[in-house]
């Protein structure tokens, strides 16, 4: 298998899970823990690879690894932070230079397995402050960017590699195939493959229930697709015992709704409660805070209303992975990047069991889940909306007011994508209410009003994304029908940031 040294990046988990999809065992471990195992390394650790990480080398108490490491004769391979890594611990340089996020051109400089069968040119996904300036001894540039000449570098003899940029990121065109040449060419391992069954889902947490007490469980539906496919997955292991709860904050899509009456039609209950978090999120202006309040408000409702269940003791949620990992709760070291609702908001001593069937992965698996379980198209590409719903994308105080206008506005935006056959075709669309203004004149007359940003892309697993190329005539009908629509809205722009480095929603 290959051991994977977590230095705290947001893709660490990423990497595995490429390496499980090519059919490679592999096991995330914690720099000191590696370092106390060095030892007593396992026969079975055929290679090793350094994950990134938000550390720079030279920082006090940077993760770090020891140089042993390099004495054991596994193959190893770096990325960004591990690449850095490599370069410092071996006697090489890295400084803080040109840093690149985002989309870079790599281009191959010299023959190695590490790029068999890569095209002279492909894209990669960068996120990095440090570079490495001067090589260790005895390595060689493999490939480079326009910036970077030290992108990928190699020791072939000691089958030590190190790459800046991020092939566990979708986005990195050829990323499977390095992981591949990486586990196959340099640790010479064969792939075996796993088939993903729904079975062991379902036998997981039907032994959970049956091991906790058993009881009723109520799951926080919300329409979208990682809460239907987790209650489903909970009905079939457990049946009636689950109670489908969705709750009105009023900063929900009305899709939402629409749906979760479909999905769930026997035994639903809604709970009205928008005054309550309009209430609660009154002159609050903090994202986070905003965050915490709405999943401090949201299960505490929840807990209210399970004491009226007979029998309730468990909630089911439908977080997953890339909510665990940005709200800084993986096991690694990574960075805290933003308190999903789902995560961030659960107080410390709750009477209810969770029951989350989802965490350990990602959109585009729990797509595949759902089609596995027969749900239809509509729903398995439904569009994520996220829990704390419209308060995030309203910069500033969230408002009766806002909250109606940028409902409005979202309309508008996704009625033109959908009467042009782009709405199914991308990851998320969706205004955001800058709270800054801006001058217009409407009809002769001054306005000073607010900017409306449109953020629409592209993405698979959250992890990365593009922004989305809409034809400029489609442009141009979202903001002529805003601004024309929405009295106060004095112009429109269109957000063309990748992730990463911007996450997709602002706040
Ligand atoms: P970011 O902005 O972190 O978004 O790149 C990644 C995905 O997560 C959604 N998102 C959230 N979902 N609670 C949620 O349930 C949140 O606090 C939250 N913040 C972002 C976002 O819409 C995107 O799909």
């Amino acid at each position: 298998m290959i051991l994977i040294v977590d230095f705290g990046s947001q893709t660490t988990h990423l990497i595995g899970r490429r390496l499980n999809y090519l059919g490679f065992e592999n096991e995330i471990i914690n720099p000191n823990d590696a370092n106390k195992k060095l030892k007593s390394i396992s026969k079975s650790i055929k290679g090793i690879i350094f994950s990134g990480g938000p550390a720079s080398v030279y920082e006090k108490n940077a993760p770090s690894i020891n140089k042993e490491i390099f004495k054991l004769n596994i193959p190893i391979l770096g990325i960004c932070y591990g690449l850095q890594s490599i370069a410092y611990l071996l006697g090489g340089k890295v400084i803080s230079k040109n840093r690149e996020y985002g989309p870079e051109k790599l281009l191959i400089k010299s023959k190695s397995f590490l790029f068999e069968s890569f095209p002279q040119q492909s894209i990669v996904w960068m996120s990095h402050g440090d570079q490495v300036v001067k090589l260790p001894f005895g390595f060689k540039i493999l490939a480079s960017t326009k910036k970077v000449k030290e992108t990928a570098i190699g020791d072939e003899k000691r089958k030590i590699y190190g790459v800046q940029f991020h092939p566990e990121i979708h986005h990195t065109e050829m990323g499977n195939l390095l992981l591949e040449n990486f586990a196959k060419k340099i640790c010479g391992l064969l792939p075996e493959k796993k088939p993903f069954l729904v079975k062991e889902i379902v036998d997981q947490i039907k032994n959970q229930w049956l091991s906790q007490n058993q009881g009723k469980a109520i799951s926080a539906v919300s329409g979208g697709v990682d809460s239907t496919v987790a209650t489903l997955l909970v009905q079939k292991a457990i049946g009636k015992n689950v109670v489908p709860i969705y709750i009105d904050t009023g900063l929900m899509r009305d899709e939402n709704e629409k749906a979760v009456k479909k999905f769930f039609k026997d035994n639903l209950k809604i709970i009205r409660a928008k005054r309550i978090f309009l209430k609660k999120l009154k002159n609050i202006t903090n994202p986070e805070k905003k965050r915490k309040i709405i999943g401090k408000t949201y299960i505490e409702i929840f807990e209210k209303e399970a004491k009226k269940i007979k029998d309730a003791k468990f909630l089911v949620q439908g977080t997953i992975y890339s909510d665990i990992v940005e709200s800084g709760q993986s096991k690694g070291n990574s960075a805290k990047i933003k308190s999903h609702h789902n995560v961030g908001g659960l107080p410390k001593k709750m009477n209810l069991k969770l029951i989350e069937p989802l965490k350990n992965y990602y959109k585009d698996e729990v797509r595949l889940i759902g089609k596995m379980l027969g749900l239809p198209k509509e729903v398995i590409n439904i569009q994520p909306f996220p829990g704390p719903g419209y308060a995030i994308r309203i910069i500033g105080k969230v408002t009766e007011k806002r909250v109606e206008k940028i409902k409005k506005i979202d309309k508008i935006l996704n009625n033109i994508l959908k009467k042009h056959d782009i709405f199914q075709k991308i990851f998320q669309s969706f205004p955001v209410l800058t709270g800054i203004k801006s001058t217009a004149v409407k009809g002769d007359e001054r306005v000073y009003g607010e900017v409306v940003a449109i953020r629409i892309y592209e993405s698979v697993d959250i992890m990365s994304a593009s922004w989305a190329k809409i034809p400029y005539h489609v442009l141009d009908e979202i903001v002529k029908e805003i601004t024309e629509k929405i009295p106060d809205i004095s112009r429109v722009v269109y957000d063309i940031s990748t992730k990463p480095p911007s996450t997709m929603e602002w706040e």
